[in-house]
């Protein structure tokens, strides 16, 4: 369980990204974050793993302690996962070298200059079969559709052997029928192996078909918090109200 705490982040530029959010986040949950652009999403997220550091308040890690310790961030950072919008792959390596990099956490900087054990390489490739992949192993991901390449970012994440999954907005750049896929196979992962994750999204529609429960967010805070099936419109209007680009459910 990760619990947020009074957290606050003000940018350098006094650009005030989130205010006061308490928050606790589950394992074997899978939240979705929704919220017009601005409204804090990926900061969010970013503070769960403290790629960015909230400037108020304190993030804690159940069996770990809280995040300012830096031992105690490595550790948490180990078994996070991240899933980017852009992949954050490299173009002309393999799916397979791809996906080791996840495993690199578990070893030291020096260590990760030599090609990894065959015990990595085997838990990379597992997560590359997980996604559906492993068929590409060796093709470098530049040859790899929009979709393909961000299974293989997921099966980055899944190398890690993570607790927690963050996506920061993982199907943008995804037709509908690759998004549905994708997120499908997100979700029955994380059920199977009783992962916690936290998924930004600009599609309501996707949020209500595989969220446990959406957060909505507005300048920064949050205005509704529950379970799919109590988001109306009248929330929906109200997390939205600031967007020109609200889509409708
Ligand atoms: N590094 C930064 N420095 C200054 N301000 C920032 C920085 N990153 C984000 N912001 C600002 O913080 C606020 C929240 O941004 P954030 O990126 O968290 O929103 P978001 O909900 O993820 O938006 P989007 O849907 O466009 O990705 C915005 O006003 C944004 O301009
Ligand atoms: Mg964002």
């Amino acid at each position: 369980m990760i619990f947020l705490e009074n957290i606050g982040v003000t940018y350098k530029d006094r650009t005030v990204a989130l205010q006061d959010v308490s928050l606790q986040f589950l394992s074997g949950e899978f939240t979705v974050l929704l919220g017009s652009s601005g409204a804090g999403k990926s900061t969010l997220l970013r503070c769960l793993n403290f790629l960015t550091i909230p400037t108020k308040g304190q993030v804690r890690v159940e069996g770990l302690g809280t995040l300012n310790d830096p031992k105690i961030l490595r550790r948490h950072r180990q078994k996070t996962g991240m899933i980017f919008q852009q992949h954050q792959l490299i173009p002309r390596q393999t799916a397979l070298k791809n996906v080791l990099i996840g495993r690199l956490a578990y070893h030291s900087t020096l260590r990760s200059f030599l090609p990894l054990p065959k015990k990595d390489q085997i838990i990379a490739l597992e997560a590359l079969d997980r996604v559906g992949l492993l068929n590409k192993a060796l093709t470098p991901v530049k040859q790899l559709s929009g979709g393909q390449q961000q299974r293989v970012g997921i099966a980055r994440a899944l190398a890690q052997q993570p607790r927690f999954l963050l996506a920061d907005e993982p199907v943008a750049s995804l037709d509908p029928g690759s998004s549905h896929k994708i997120l499908a196979n997100l979700k029955k992962i994380c059920q199977e192996d009783g992962l916690g994750a936290v998924v930004s999204l600009h599609q309501v529609d996707l949020a209500l078909d595989y969220g446990d429960r959406i957060i909505g967010l507005a300048n920064g805070s949050i205005l509704f918090d529950s379970h799919p099936s109590n988001l109306q419109t009248e929330q929906l209007e109200r997390i939205y109200q600031h967007s020109p680009s609200m889509k409708t459910v």
